[in-house]
């Protein structure tokens, strides 16, 4: 079954001014993401990966970046959306996501409140409790939710922030490096959480952990000094790789 391409991506480079200098940092660019699978975004520290995640809901402009070429979400051309529409769509969760210095609930709400539009104090709540449940991290924290964020451990706030993420209910998350900061049992719970989302939204994430990409991965996008490399379901480019670059990465010597 042929499956409808969630990001259609064309020649796509950015570069990032440094001083007078220009920093090429994604080379020509052209893949398409298919929707319904959790795509994993490989390759070394510098590959691009946290740029091309922020090249999707045109974060990068905050970082004024140049980009040339097109991306298209579901057919429309992201450059002429309006962003907010697009990043209320496609909603990005940090490397290091932070616990805003207000309550639990709070850190919920308020983006319900300022982004959503919502006022109700009963649907707010409501949403909060979805949010968190579908973040697997309601049973931890309903007795205390009005109590500081400050006070999760690292992983309750990587599920937090997931939570946040998803109370906007967006199409698409993106989640870069989601378990990079995490111990293993943190890891195995949030890995969890994202595949339970699985059937609710469309995830990309950026992972560093080969072992992470085989145990989520269904379509794999390889990047090496900001050029993709390889990329395909896992089952083509994560068995049989066709590069030494990848092969390399991967840990397969021959
Ligand atoms: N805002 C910025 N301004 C200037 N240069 C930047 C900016 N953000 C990233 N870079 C540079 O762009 C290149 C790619 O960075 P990026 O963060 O996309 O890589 P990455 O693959 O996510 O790396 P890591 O695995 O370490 O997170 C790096 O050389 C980085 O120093
Ligand atoms: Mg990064």
């Amino acid at each position: 079954m042929s499956r409808d391409t969630l990001f259609a991506i064309r020649e796509l480079n950015v570069w990032y001014r440094q001083g007078k200098r220009k920093l090429h940092v994604l080379k020509n660019i052209s893949a398409d993401i298919p929707e319904g699978t959790i795509t994993v975004i490989l390759g070394r520290s510098g590959s691009g990966k946290t740029t091309f995640l922020r090249t999707l809901n045109r974060l990068v402009e905050i970082y004024s970046a140049e980009v040339k070429g097109e991306v298209y979400f579901k057919d429309r051309n992201i450059f002429e959306m309006n962003v907010y529409e697009l990043r209320s769509k496609v909603v990005m969760v940090l490397q290091r996501p932070v616990a805003l210095p207000l309550s639990i609930r709070e850190n919920i709400a308020c983006f319900l409140r300022s982004v959503k539009k919502i006022r109700d104090k009963k649907v707010i709540d409501r949403k909060v409790e979805e949010s968190l449940k579908l973040a697997d991290l309601w049973d931890e924290v309903r007795d205390r939710l009005d109590q500081p964020a400050s006070s999760l451990s690292g992983g309750q706030i990587q599920r937090l922030a997931i939570a946040r993420a998803l109370a906007l209910e967006p199409e698409v998350l993106l989640l870069d490096e989601p378990t990079a900061h995490l111990d293993p049992e943190s890891s195995a719970k949030v890995e969890e959480t994202i595949l339970k989302l699985r059937e609710r939204v469309n995830i990309i994430l950026v992972t560093h952990s080969v072992e992470q990409a085989r145990r989520l991965g269904e379509y794999v996008l390889f990047f090496d000094e900001g050029k993709l490399i390889e990329h395909g379901y896992a089952e083509e480019v994560l068995e049989k790789p066709r590069t030494e670059r990848l092969r390399k990465f991967l840990g397969i010597y021959k």
